[in-house]
């Protein structure tokens, strides 16, 4: 149950993080709108609420934690990546988005294989 929400927000996330490179890139004057700044924050605590709520209902701190550290970082990554993508313009704009979504495919490798490591 909690891993449905866990994934529906994550799905939400990418949407309005796409979506608001979207608009700036075709109307920007949109981005403005007060329901398009606040959505992605309260999208983005309930991912991260899930993600909290799903550490204790696995018990993954008694097991393994390595792999969740991982994922924090990287979602921190992620998180100032996304900042540069919206702040930037051309080729910084680009190359910010792009490790962005590197970001993202790493969190959910991680989170599939309980692997911090598992390109090795
Ligand atoms: C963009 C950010 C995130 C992405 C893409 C992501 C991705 C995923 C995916 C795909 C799963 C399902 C794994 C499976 O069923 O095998 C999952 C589960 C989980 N995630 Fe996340 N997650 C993110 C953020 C977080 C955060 C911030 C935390 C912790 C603070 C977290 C903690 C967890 C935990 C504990 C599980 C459950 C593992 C289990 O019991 O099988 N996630 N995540």
């Amino acid at each position: 149950m909690i891993k449905t929400f866990h994934l529906l927000f994550i799905l939400l996330s990418i949407i309005s993080f796409v979506g608001r490179v979207i608009l700036s890139e075709t109307y920007p004057s949109l981005l403005q709108k007060k329901v398009v700044n606040i959505a992605p924050h309260i999208i983005n605590t309930l991912l991260i609420i899930s993600g909290v709520a799903l550490i204790f209902q696995g018990g993954w701190l008694s097991i393994s934690y390595g792999w969740i550290i991982a994922k924090i970082v990287a979602l921190l990554i992620y998180i100032g990546l996304g900042i540069i993508t919206l702040k930037q313009r051309g080729t910084n704009r680009w190359l910010a988005f792009i490790g962005a979504m590197a970001c993202l495919v790493y969190i959910g490798i991680v989170a599939v294989t309980k692997n911090a490591f598992f390109f090795l």
